[in-house]
Parts: structure tokens; C-alpha cells; sequence
């Protein structure tokens, strides 16, 4: 087989398998991206985790059955309330994409998340006031921030909840025609919802991680977990110092299961030693409970170095835990804890990294830290609530922090009844029905009218009308009457709701059953129209409370530091209107911290990145990856083309046999000009026409110039064997033919380059007697242009040709090649 086939099929096989390493090499590659650049999102749904019933499987219609039954029975505990008052995580805002509408469950309520077109987001109650259509199912967000219902086409004002179009009719909306809104914020790259059982706007805000506000820290990864357990018995966990080196003490290597872990073996080789204290902090920052804890892992009792971890983990209320930990050499980060009830005994609590680590350094960090968290759903969604626990010396701060939590209820917090029904719903802060005022012929009573059919004929003076103030349900809203003024001259109402009684103004009644569920508020004012125009200007304080703002002339204000907002409602005859003071809204009192504003500026996201996130990393490392695998490919082909070198650059050396002969070692020398290397040692011959090797000692006229010309360019034969100064050279494959059949015209059939020696020694004296030989002059003058013997490099000829212009350009060729200083022979 020819070697060039050879080489052909030696790279043949090589570059197969360059794609099967190739192809291994990209999954590797694939592996290590997902490591290193794809964030954690992990979901357990309830029921999948912490349930442990004997048996390795169920079906899922009978593991539901079991979870169910576990449920409730663990409810016949002394609960707590079940939704405390606070901030709420209730959606990433990554999810949340503009011009959409996203689901939400809170505290038994389902609502709509909607983001505008604009950016900003919104929290609706999910039932549209006309005939209780879903939001969520099939509505449509329309003109920026409005959400169309996908019933009969209504359109609500996502900020205010007002209907602002009914597609149908002629223009007129019902004032009643408006959905709940409630109070959020966006913090963090998360969305947030504040409830508070009394109605009171936040009293606190959510800090800022400045860090991921402004992207230095990059999502690293996210857990979610749904748990059936009491909101209280998450945070509880912080202060339960106790447990943390027994429950958590394996390794997390043994995973998540109590049921498997040996928890009984104290000692395991692979452990985790914990070691903190938790804190609730003094007035104003009561909301807080603060927690330091150290973690290291243990071999052998003997650090495993990079698994220590220092944490600070703030508590702000019920539901929002930040964990600032130190990672040591690998940097610094935040993990966000979100506990939320979506439904009585029904928490979702998300884990979410934010970090300037290494992706899979973050990846381990949040999947031991879920694994551990794990080991605690175990526990929570199988046991009851002890009001009284047993406790001892070393618990812990457990009672603190039931003491601290308890701040977080009200005597107005749902709470949840031995049946599983909750006591009553959770409402937003600014679930209120505005009050308002109109005017009746004649003198209604309290009870009397309540349609609030306005009177719209013409003003008799003298005749008797009744004023109404009219608020549709009293259960979460009061209103205070600061004052009314009659026709702008006569203020007939004065502060606290007494009422100036003279001959126009006759009497004043109100409702007194405040707080329960479908309750009215209203007042009615009796008087006799002194005139035809009527205009009634009244100054409300609507109140966000319950049962609450009992008022009479005779008693102050219960709750002065109840959020209030001032209200102006107008009657003008024919039209009543209401209107609110300019630049005020629903907002708290001065001495409570103000609502916390929406994030108005877009959150930046992955600002700055790792150098794992960058696309021109994997690029690189892609590259250098296939540069690796052509590496065997480069070999094959360098040593082919070395190979090739070496062979030009071969010597063809003369060794004298045994019988005296020089012989050549190969006739691999096909196509190349050998090399000698000292000019006292060339040989010079020509053939015999007779045959044999016949040296042409003195016999000059033997010597064909052309024919020497010839040879002593011509060298591709076989054995080639060229003089350093061509006057006598000819091929030895040439004379070995020769040799042995002068006639013959096949190619040589034996090795080249038995060369007698005496012929050697008779070239050696042509070459000494007959240098100046005239007839060799041309050749000779030509040739001494190359001057020494020097060369040291073989150079490929091209094919031989006799014709003469053609031996001319061989010859120019070979002159071009060798340059001045070297020869070839
Ligand atoms: S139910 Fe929503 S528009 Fe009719
Ligand atoms: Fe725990």
C-alpha cells in the first residue's frame, strides 16, 4: 500500500474518532454548562414531600386521602390566627411580564396580579362586581394599566379599581362598579402584598438589598415548597436553637427523609455543627427578630474546608426572612425567605439566591440548604401546635419569639374554626366602599330607601327632604362627619357629627350597627328646603377599621391613629358627586411610617455578571475544547509532513560491500537528489555502451556534455547518483540497467549502486586529469557558479524531459531552488 494511502487512512480514522470524542466531549461540555450556569428551580407540591405513611409508594388518590386526613386531624390544635399581619411575597417579578395578568392565592383570597404596559404592577380582587366573571380566566390587560373582564367586557382601572367603560351602555357608571384593590410593593425582584387584619396602612418597610437592587448580586437559584402547616411554625424554626444539631446534624449527603436518616447515631462521620442565637429587636424596629448563625461541615469531626457558612438572618414579620451569608474565599450573598399563606394551614414559602458565586457553588448552597430545609416539612406537616410547650434549659429562644410573633395578630385576625372554616376573610387595607351623599323627597327614615333612588324633581321651598349619607357595608370602613355646610353659608353639621338643629335643620339619625358582615353606615339629615337650589358640601374622615369609630357628640374618637383619608362629598340638586380633595388619596397618619412607594425604577438584572454568565467564556471554552480533541489530528499530520521532510532531506550513502563494491542502502531516493557531502569522495561515471560499468579514465570523448548536462540534472530515478560537478554523472539506476541488460527497457529490477571500487578510484582521476578538459568548459563554468559542495538540503526535480528547452528551465529551476550558495549533486 502506498504510504500516502496510509497516511489518508491513518487520518481518516483519527478524525472519526475526533467526532466520537467530539460528540462526548460536547455532552461533557453540556453537563458542565447546566452546572455552572443554570440557576436551581426547584418546586415540591404538597403531598410530595414530608409524608411518610409506612410505605415507599401510594397512588395519588390515596395519598391525597392521607394527607387530608393528617391535615386534619392535626387542626383540633389551639391555633393561633392563621393569617398574621405583615408584608407578603406573592410573586418573583421576573414572572410577572408586561400586559399580563398572573393568578394569586392570599389568605384565601384569589386575586389578579396585573402588570400594566408601562411596567408597574397592581393587585386586584380576582370577581367582577357585575356577575362575579374571573380575571384571571380570559381577562385582558387594555390601555396600559386597565384589565378588561372577558365576560361582558367591562373595563376596571387596575390602580384606582374603578370601572372606567361598560362597552354596552350609554355612559353612565354605577359608582358601586369597582373591584378591591390592595397595597403592594415591588422589592427586591419580588412583589410583595401588605394585609392587616384592623385595615392599617404598613407600619414598616421592606429594607432594600442594594446589592440586588442594582444587580452586583445575580439570581442564583430558587426553591418553592407548598407546606400544610401554621404560618408561625416556619419562623419558629430560627429561634428553635435545639434542633438545629439534632434534626440537621447529618450530612446532607443522607438527604432529606427523617424516616431514613439515622437520627439516632449522634456521631456521623459527615455532620453539620451549628451554633447561633436569635434576637427580637426593641421599638421602632419591633418587627424584627434578628438571628446569627454559624455552620460548619464536619468529617471526622475535622472541617471540610469551603462548607463553612457565617449567616445574619433578619426577620421582618410574619412572612419575609433575608439571610446575608458569608461564604468565605467564594464571596457574599443573600438568601430571601418568603413565607406566605395562600389558604388556612396552606403555606408556600420560596427560597431565592442571590449571590456573586460561582454557579455551582450557589447550586450546592441551595440544594443542601433545601435538602435540610426539607428534614423541617417532615416535621411541620405532621405536627400540631402546642400553645404551652414543655420547655427546657437549653430550648432555646423559643418563647421569645412566640412572644415577639404574637404582635403580628389582632383580635380581628381570621382565625380558624374546629371545623376548618375560617372565622371570616382576610381583606385588603383599602377594601372600603366609599360613602355617599343624596338627596330624598321628603323625610326618610334610617331603615327606609336604602336603593339610594335620588330625588331628581324640582326643589319646593318649604317642603320637607332628607340629606343621606350612605356607606354600603361597615365591616372594614367608617366614615366620620367633620363637618356640613349648607348652600356654602350655614354649617349645620360641626366637628364630631353634632348637629346645629334650628327651623331649616330639624334632626339627624344614624346607624349604629358597625363591623359585621353586610353592615350599613348611614346617616340621614331631616330638613325643609329654605330654597329652590340645594347644595350640600360635607367633609368626611373615612375611616379603615371595624366596629371602631363609635362617635357621638358626647365621646371622642376611639382610634385617632387609625389611617383616615378626607373626603369632600357634594350634592348639588339634581346630582350628587364624589369627590376626593386634591392630591390625597388613601394614605397613613403622620405618625406612621408611610406606605412604601412601588419600585419606580425598572429592575437591572444581571448587570454584572460572573465570568460563567458571559457567552464569550463557554465560546473560549468550546474552542480550546476542539482544539484539544484536533490535537491527535495535528500530531498525525505533523509527523506525516515531517516524514516527508525527513525523507528529501535523506543522504543516500555509499557503503563499500565485501567484495569492495559502494552500494547504496535503498532505492528510496525516487524523484530526490542525494547528498554528498565531501567532493574528494564524488563519483564520476558514465555508461559503456557495451555494457557494465565502464569509468571514462582519459577517454573524455565518451562523454556526451548533453547527456552528462542531462544527468546531472536529472536525478528522479531510482538510486539516484549525481557528481558534485557534472561532468561525468549518470544515474546508477541508469548503469545498473545497464548492467544488467543494456538492452532492456524495464525499469531496474535490483538493488542500485554496486559500484566497483576501482571505477570509484578511475572517476577520481578523470576527475583530477580531466577537469580542464576543454569540451567540458561550458558545463564547467556554469557549474562553478555553485562554487562548494555545501548543500545540505534535497530538492525535488521535475519529471525528466529530453527536450532541450525544457532540460533549460529543470536547470533554472534547480538554480532558483538552491539559491547561490548551495549545490545540489
Ligand atoms: S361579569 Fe365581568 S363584565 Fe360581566
Ligand atoms: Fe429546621
Amino acid at each position: 500500500m502506498d504510504i500516502t494511502f496510509f497516511y489518508i487512512f491513518l487520518i481518516g480514522v483519527l478524525v472519526s474518532w475526533f467526532h466520537i470524542y467530539a460528540s462526548l466531549g460536547l455532552l461533557i461540555l453540556f453537563g458542565i454548562y447546566w452546572i455552572a450556569t443554570i440557576p436551581v428551580n426547584r418546586i415540591v407540591r404538597v403531598g410530595e414531600l414530608g409524608y411518610y405513611f409506612g410505605e415507599e409508594k401510594h397512588s395519588d388518590r390515596i395519598k391525597d386521602r392521607l394527607v387530608a386526613r393528617v391535615a386534619r386531624l392535626r387542626i383540633k390544635g389551639d391555633l393561633p390566627p392563621v393569617f398574621p399581619n405583615g408584608w407578603f411575597c406573592i410573586a418573583d417579578s421576573r414572572d410577572l411580564k408586561k400586559g399580563t395578568i398572573q393568578p394569586i392565592t392570599f389568605n384565601g383570597e384569589q386575586l389578579s396580579l396585573v402588570r400594566s404596559h408601562s411596567g408597574e404592577a397592581f393587585l386586584i380582587d380576582s370577581y367582577c362586581p357585575h356577575l362575579g366573571a374571573n380575571f384571571n380566566i380570559g381577562g385582558k390587560v387594555i390601555n396600559d394599566n386597565c384589565v378588561q373582564c372577558p365576560f361582558h367586557g367591562w373595563v376596571f382601572n387596575a390602580e384606582t379599581g374603578k370601572c372606567v367603560n361598560i362597552p354596552y351602555d350609554d355612559g353612565s357608571i354605577p359608582e358601586k362598579a369597582k373591584v378591591t384593590t390592595w397595597v403592594i410593593a415591588e422589592k427586591n425582584t419580588s412583589i410583595f402584598v401588605w394585609y392587616h387584619a384592623d385595615g392599617y396602612a404598613p407600619t414598616w418597610e421592606i429594607p432594600d438589598i442594594l446589592e440586588v437592587q442594582e444587580g452586583d448580586w445575580v439570581f442564583q437559584g430558587r426553591t418553592e415548597h407548598e407546606i400544610l402547616c401554621h404560618p408561625q411554625e416556619i419562623p419558629e424554626n430560627g429561634a428553635d436553637i435545639a434542633h438545629l444539631n439534632y434534626l440537621h446534624l447529618h450530612g446532607v449527603q443522607e438527604g432529606n427523609n427523617v424516616t431514613r436518616i439515622p437520627m439516632n447515631n449522634l456521631k456521623p462521620t459527615i455532620q453539620h455543627y451549628w451554633n447561633g442565637k436569635w434576637e427580637a429587636e426593641a421599638e421602632p424596629n419591633a418587627h424584627i427578630g434578628a438571628m446569627e448563625l454559624d455552620q460548619h461541615m464536619l468529617f471526622n469531626n475535622y472541617i471540610i474546608p469551603f462548607t463553612s457558612t457565617k449567616l445574619k438572618a433578619v426577620q421582618l414579620g410574619p412572612g419575609i426572612v433575608q439571610m446575608m451569608f458569608d461564604f468565605g474565599i467564594f464571596g457574599k450573598g443573600v438568601v430571601f425567605q418568603y413565607v406566605t399563606s395562600e389558604e388556612p394551614m396552606f403555606q408556600r414559602v420560596r427560597f431565592t439566591l442571590y449571590a456573586k458565586v460561582p454557579r455551582w457553588y450557589a447550586k450546592f448552597v441551595l440544594i443542601a440548604e433545601a435538602n435540610q430545609f426539607e428534614r423541617d416539612i417532615f416535621i411541620w406537616a405532621n405536627k400540631k401546635y402546642i400553645k404551652n410547650p414543655l420547655y427546657v434549659k437549653n430550648d432555646g429562644p423559643i418563647h421569645k419569639h412566640r412572644r415577639w410573633f404574637s404582635k403580628f395578630y389582632t383580635e380581628n385576625s381570621p382565625t380558624l374554626n374546629k371545623d376548618g372554616s375560617v372565622s371570616h376573610r382576610a381583606k385588603s387595607v383599602l377594601d372600603c366602599q366609599l360613602p355617599t351623599i343624596t338627596l330624598h323627597d321628603g323625610h326618610v327614615t334610617l331603615y327606609e330607601n336604602l336603593l339610594q333612588t335620588e330625588y331628581r324633581g324640582v326643589v319646593q321651598p318649604g317642603k320637607p327632604y332628607t340629606i343621606d349619607i350612605y356607606l354600603s357595608q361597615s365591616e372594614n370602613t367608617d366614615y366620620v362627619i367633620e363637618s356640613c355646610v349648607f348652600n356654602n353659608r350655614t354649617t349645620f353639621i360641626t366637628q364630631n357629627g353634632c348637629m346645629k338643629i334650628d327651623g331649616i335643620f330639624i334632626d339627624k339619625w344614624e346607624t349604629t350597627n358597625y363591623g359585621t358582615p353586610g353592615s350599613i353606615k348611614r346617616t340621614i339629615i331631616h330638613f325643609v328646603a329654605p330654597e329652590s337650589s340645594i347644595r350640600v358640601h360635607c367633609l368626611l374622615r373615612l375611616i379603615q377599621c371595624c366596629s371602631c369609630a363609635e362617635k357621638s357628640c358626647e365621646q371622642p374618637l376611639k382610634y385617632r391613629d387609625f389611617p383616615y383619608t378626607p373626603y369632600q362629598l357634594v350634592m348639588s340638586h339634581p346630582k350628587a358627586t364624589l369627590l376626593p380633595l386634591p392630591g390625597q388619596g388613601l394614605k397613613a397618619p403622620s405618625d406612621l411610617i408611610p406606605m412604601t412607594p412601588q419600585l419606580q425604577v425598572p429592575i437591572q438584572r444581571n448587570s454584572s455578571k460572573t465570568i460563567w454568565e458571559e457567552w464569550w467564556f463557554w465560546l473560549v471554552i468550546i474552542l480550546a475544547f476542539l482544539l484539544f480533541c484536533c490535537i491527535p489530528c495535528l500530531i498525525g499530520i505533523c509527523c506525516y509532513f515531517k516524514k516527508r521532510k525527513n525523507d528529501k532531506k535523506k543522504v543516500t550513502i555509499f557503503k563499500k560491500d565485501h567484495q569492495g563494491c559502494l552500494t547504496t542502502e535503498d532505492n528510496k531516493s525516487v524523484g530526490k537528489v542525494s547528498i554528498i557531502n565531501d567532493t574528494k569522495h564524488t563519483l564520476n561515471m558514465n555508461n559503456n555502451p557495451t555494457g557494465g560499468y565502464h569509468h571514462n579514465h582519459h577517454n573524455p570523448t565518451n562523454l556526451d556534455p548533453n547527456m552528462l548536462k542531462r544527468n546531472s540534472y536529472i536525478s528522479q530515478s531510482s538510486g539516484s547518483f549525481i557528481n558534485d560537478d557534472f561532468e561525468t554523472s549518470m544515474s546508477v539506476t541508469r548503469a545498473a540497467r545497464i548492467v544488467n541488460n543494456p538492452h532492456s527497457t524495464q525499469p531496474f529490477h535490483r538493488p542500485p549502486g554496486q559500484i566497483p571500487e576501482h571505477i570509484v578510484n578511475s572517476v577520481r582521476n578523470h576527475l583530477a586529469s580531466s577537469s580542464n578538459h576543454p569540451q567540458f568548459s561550458p558545463v564547467r563554468q556554469e557549474l562553478n557558479n555553485y562554487s562548494e559542495i555545501t548543500l545540505k538540503k534535497g530538492i525535488n526535480l521535475p519529471p525528466l524531459n529530453h527536450n532541450q528547452h525544457q532540460q533549460t528551465l529543470r536547470r533554472t529551476e534547480v538554480s532558483r531552488q538552491l539559491g547561490n550558495e548551495s549545490m545540489f549533486i
